[in-house]
């Protein structure tokens, strides 16, 4: 396995995914890990991620000596590069140059990092990002690729089997930049290459009987990607003695509750409590309109009917949740100088704290893409697994102000109607998240001889690779119209349809 050292880049979760991607396990450590649990984690490399500050600066963060003491093969990408060389007896300088985005990289000598990729002589493109730059190599190293604002784009010592890159081999944007990893990990770490989801299945199946025994475990279920994966998975492993709960707060799209008691009870036979609380939600959300009130609202009341059905069961002694790997990776940020904060391990309104039991979290070691695959392993439909992300207070924060059953239906038909044009057309995949947003505002239009006096709805797509910023789909406009002749002649209740063009940022995702 491979150790990845995060210098605070904001795509080092990328070079995770590029390594296991390749068949090999790692993880994500700070760059001030102690030395001794790098020398206990036995990683077969290490690779010393990018990161914002700069190596000329005082107090920059370094590679702990530990990682070119261990005597393992050593990847500095970036930042990682850039210390490496001056750790090792390099220098590393400040340069008017920025290169930013794509480059043009001059092969000047063959290298092991290279091997069936790129040859001597030959010109690759690369993506770029870095301002400061190695100006003179640390004893040992050789140059193996120029740029135009980097001299030692990419260097290697390949006796002590250490290479840095100044460019980043992670991005798609590096075209050839996945194999580069890969020939990393696999010729010169020599890491075999069988970390599949089919071997994680069995070896996670055998952990999750080691630690649980004869003890019951109950799990939430939501009917969103991570709990399925993790139910099934859970129910694979112990059968029986896994209870799951699914706490139906009304505010689901169309179908879906259904949906859910269809597949996990009468597909995959497992035991599931269908707590049906939508009256009681809607009753409290009354006259809520405030988005973080619905939120608390939301959250405290789904804790409190879990509790109850968990309570009636009685004697579970271990809680499953579907946390995953970028949840518990130990996050470097650089706000006000280098600190290591570490990123609560929360899940749907913080369930463990209160309930007094062990975890069970089978998913916390993969990415969202690895528990797919996973899922798909293990036999969960593709819609299921291949399905957009939801909210946890669901439809309640996509009708902004205060909503009613009668408003929720609405929504809910005008949803369907969308995602139902969506998955006709092939696009579903492409998008990261699209639905329907009732808006709290009434137009003037007209139907046949008669006015209409309705609401307004907004349609919203997004693609993005986690959420934090996205880009609106850019449909047809006979797609566009011909959903909203839809919405407006089958959903009463809506006489407008508006398609929502902002990006995050400036917007967010959901309207509230
Ligand atoms: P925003 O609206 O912040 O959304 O751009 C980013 C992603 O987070 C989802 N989201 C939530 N998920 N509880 C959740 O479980 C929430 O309160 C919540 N608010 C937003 C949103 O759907 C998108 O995927």
């Amino acid at each position: 396995r491979i150790l990845i050292l995060d210098f605070g880049s904001q795509v080092t979760q990328l070079i995770a995914r590029r390594v296991r991607e390749s068949g090999v396990y790692c993880e994500i450590w700070p760059f001030s890990t102690e030395p001794d649990r790098i020398r206990t984690f036995h990683p077969r490399g290490i690779i010393l991620s990018g990161g914002p500050a700069s190596v000329t600066e005082t107090g920059s963060p370094r590679a702990p000596e530990a990682a070119f003491a261990l005597g393992v093969p050593v990847l500095g990408i970036c930042y990682g590069q850039q210390t490496m060389c001056a750790q090792l007896g390099g220098e590393v300088a400040g340069s008017d140059h920025r290169e930013f985005g794509r480059a043009h990289l001059d092969i000047t000598e063959d290298c092991g990092l290279f091997r069936g990729v790129w040859s001597r002589g030959g010109r690759e493109q690369v993506w770029m990002s870095h301002g400061d730059r190695v100006v003179s190599l640390p004893p040992g190293f050789r140059a193996v690729a120029v740029s135009e604002g980097a001299p030692f784009a990419a260097i290697a010592d390949e006796r002590r089997r250490l290479y840095g890159v100044q460019f980043h081999p992670e991005v798609v944007h590096t075209p050839h930049g996945a194999q580069l990893l890969r020939n990393f990990t696999h010729d010169v770490c020599g890491c075999a290459g069988g970390w599949t989801m089919q071997g994680f299945r069995e070896m996670e199946i055998a952990r999750i009987r080691a630690q649980v025994g004869e003890g019951r475990v109950i799990c939430g279920l939501s009917g969103g990607v991570d709990s399925s994966v993790a139910a099934v998975l859970i129910h694979e492993a112990i059968g029986e003695q896994l209870t799951c709960i699914f706490v139906d707060h009304g505010l689901l799209r169309a179908g879906e509750a259904d949906e859910v008691v269809a597949t996990f009870r009468d597909r995959f036979n497992i035991k599931l409590i269908h707590r049906d609380a939508s009256a009681l939600f809607l009753d409290a959300l009354e006259g809520v309109s405030d988005p973080e009130i619905k939120r608390k609202t939301i959250g405290r009341l789904f804790i409190e009917v879990f509790d109850e059905e968990a309570r009636k069961l009685g004697g579970a002694e271990f809680l499953a949740q579907g946390t995953l790997y970028p949840d518990v990776i130990e996050s470097v940020s650089f706000t006000g100088g280098p600190s290591v904060t570490i990123k609560s391990h929360h899940n749907v309104g913080g369930l463990p704290d209160k309930m007094h039991m062990q975890l069970v979290e089978p998913l916390r070691e993969l990415f969202k893409d690895e528990v797919r695959a996973l899922g798909r392993t293990l036999g969960i439909p593709e819609h299921i697994v291949g399905r957009h992300p939801f909210p946890g207070p669901g439809l309640a924060i996509r009708i902004p102000g205060t909503f009613t059953a009668a408003s929720l239906d609405i929504l809910r038909r005008a949803d369907a109607i969308f995602l139902e044009e969506i998955r006709a057309a092939g696009l579903y995949d492409a998008i990261w998240q699209a639905f329907a947003v009732l808006l709290p505002v009434r137009s003037v239009g007209v139907m046949g001889d008669g006015r209409t006096y309705d609401q307004a709805c907004a349609l919203r797509a997004v693609t993005s690779t986690d959420g934090m910023t996205a880009d609106i789909y850019p449909f047809d406009m006979a797609f566009l119209s011909r959903v909203s002749g839809r919405i407006v002649n089958e959903v009463r209740g809506i006489n407008r349809v508006t398609y929502d063009i902002t990006g995050k940022p400036p917007g967010t995702i959901e309207w509230e």
